[in-house]
């Protein structure tokens, strides 16, 4: 069972020829509402795969946290752990498409509004899971707290540390891995990513985009080549690349051919639109880990 401690968003995504500039007025050509944030993302990513997965999240009493906790049981996450904010507004994500690529603005909401007291009810839960994942999107003392909780039921933490300005080095020591992109992990070590990875051997995880994913074993440093893909939407692909992970772990695989188990699913989710719109069932990953595009 897999329990994932983040946000829920709903992502209003315009779809355009060339990002305007600053100043600049252009016109788009599409514009969708689509379900997102981190945390769900994740935790659909997961659940598609076929996993035990269980969301604690906090969302707004307003039409988006009523589609964003519909879209999350569509998808087969439990969702007992998704509190309700009066007053609130969901989180959203202003998201700007062009030709593959994305600029996002993430306006959190009820996402601050998860608190420490809303983890404690969600104790027994958090107890029974062979691991808790945790990304960067929620209050920095609620994520502290989570950690200490972990700690404290021994229960093991993935954590991607997205966006990485929140992170603190004395997470390190709570959790099982990190799983920084190149530019989260300069941020966080400020060292060369070779040192860091040497310094967090099989902790540490970096990926690198449509090239794969790295990490030290003890021994030496192992590259986990991308898979190769069609492009429609990178939205995501980092939250796919999570979620298998997360999944593949708990299904017992060796980090090695869990990360390549998270690369081919992150290569299936940037074919479609949405950050959740290509994730994929087990046995699409499967064929793409067998060669079939
Ligand atoms: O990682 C992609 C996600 O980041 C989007 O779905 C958006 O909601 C933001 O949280």
């Amino acid at each position: 069972m897999i329990t994932i401690v983040g946000s829920v968003n709903m992502d209003l995504v315009v779809q355009t020829a060339d990002f305007p500039k600053q100043g600049e007025t252009t016109m788009g050509e599409l514009f969708t509402t689509v379900p997102g944030g981190k945390g769900a993302n994740q935790a659909v990513a997961a659940a598609r795969l076929g996993g035990d997965v269980h969301i604690v999240a906090n969302v707004g009493d307003d039409l988006f946290g009523k589609e964003l906790v519909e879209n999350l049981r569509a998808n087969s996450v439990n969702s007992e752990g998704v509190s309700v904010s009066e007053g609130a507004a969901s989180g959203i994500a202003n998201i700007l498409l062009s030709d593959g690529d994305n600029r996002i603005i993430v306006v959190p909401g009820a996402n601050y509004q998860l608190t420490a007291t809303e983890i404690d009810l969600m104790t027994k839960k958090i107890e029974k899971s062979d691991l808790v994942v945790l990304q960067l999107e929620i209050p920095i003392p609620t994520i502290k707290h989570t950690l200490e909780l972990c700690a404290e039921l021994d229960v093991p933490v993935l954590m991607n540390p997205a966006p990485a300005g929140g992170f603190q080095k004395e997470f390190l020591q709570y959790v099982k891995y990190l799983t920084p992109n190149e530019t989260e992990c300069e941020q966080i070590f400020g060292t060369d990513m070779e040192t860091a990875l040497e310094n967090h051997p099989n902790q540490l995880i970096v990926t690198l985009g449509s090239a794969g994913a790295r990490f030290y074993d003890g021994e030496k440093h192992v590259i986990v080549e991308g898979f190769k893909t069609e492009v429609v939407d990178t939205t995501g692909a980092g939250d796919t690349f999570n979620g298998a992970l997360a999944y593949a772990l708990v299904e017992g695989f060796g980090l090695g051919e869990a990360v390549k188990f998270g690369n081919a699913a992150g290569s299936l989710a940037v074919e479609e639109f949405g950050a959740q719109g290509g994730m994929p069932s087990r046995e699409d990953v499967e064929r793409r880990l067998g060669g079939e595009r």
